[in-house]
């Protein structure tokens, strides 16, 4: 169970996420909605521990994680946020994904052969690449793929990581109506797998009502509304923040 409890972060005097108060159950696909400026992104940084809190709480299975660092925080089983890409240009794509799966495996792998462990690592890895349709991309520095194998090859890093936890923060953003499907369909995967908790920003509301079991929705920093998806979808208060989201796509 992911918790967060009054979570807060201040910038200067804008309070860009304001007491948010709300719980994730393992098995369950959230939708975070609002408006641009909202806070959605900023509450994920809280949640994985980019940015540091004002106040309030992180926890995670009851244990309070508020004080760790972003790595520490993966280690514990938080997913990273998306939105902030963070793979090495300069090397493959396979390298990118070995890496995660080597820091997952961490102490572990120690106990093996060099050979056998690498050859463990880069055997995963490239099942992973072939999970998110990049298969035949090993070889290729990350930096040369376009910008939706970018967005599947951070999809494939974060499974590397094997999370409970799944922060995707518009993974469909930018990319082309051919690659949405693939993404759409990588989460279906994780949500199918049934032990996972995921938290989903996305604009697309027809995407929310197909896969989201509840909604939230923020504004302003502050938590509105929180139900299932028809209930939400239908209650005035996201009707404005729909508009809200709405007059955004349009700009
Ligand atoms: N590092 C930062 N410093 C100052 N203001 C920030 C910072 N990050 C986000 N904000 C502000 O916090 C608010 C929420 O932003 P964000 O979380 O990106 O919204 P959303 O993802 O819902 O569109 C915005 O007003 C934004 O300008
Ligand atoms: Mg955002």
């Amino acid at each position: 169970m992911l918790e967060t409890q009054d979570l807060t972060i201040r910038f200067g005097g804008h309070v860009a996420v304001d007491r948010v108060s709300c719980r994730f159950a393992p098995g369950t696909l959230t939708a975070i909605v609002g408006p641009n400026g909202a806070g959605k992104t900023t509450y994920f940084n809280l949640v994985s521990g980019q940015l540091p809190a004002t106040s309030g709480k992180v926890l995670l299975n009851g244990e309070d994680l508020t004080a760790l660092s972003a790595p520490l925080r993966t280690r514990k089983g938080l997913g990273r946020a998306f939105q902030l890409t963070q793979l090495f240009p300069n090397l493959t794509v396979l390298e990118n994904v070995r890496l995660a799966v080597q820091a997952r495996h961490g102490v572990g792998l120690r106990m093996l052969s060099v050979w056998r462990n690498h050859r463990a690592l880069i055997d995963e890895a490239q099942a992973l690449l072939d999970r998110v349709r990049l298969g035949s991309r090993a070889d290729a520095l990350a930096a040369s793929l376009p910008h939706g194998d970018q967005r599947k090859l951070e999809v494939a890093v974060l499974m590397a990581l094997k999370p409970q936890v799944y922060l995707f923060d518009e993974p469909t953003a930018g990319m082309s109506v051919d690659e949405v499907p693939v993404v759409l369909d990588l989460i279906r995967e994780l949500k199918r797998e049934g032990q996972h908790t995921i938290l989903l920003v996305e604009h697309k509301m027809d995407v929310v009502r197909e896969l989201a079991d509840r909604i939230v929705v923020l504004h302003q920093g502050q938590l509105v509304a929180d139900g299932e998806p028809e209930a939400v979808i239908a209650s005035p208060v996201v009707q404005n923040a729909y508009l809200g989201i709405a007059s955004e796509v349009a700009a």
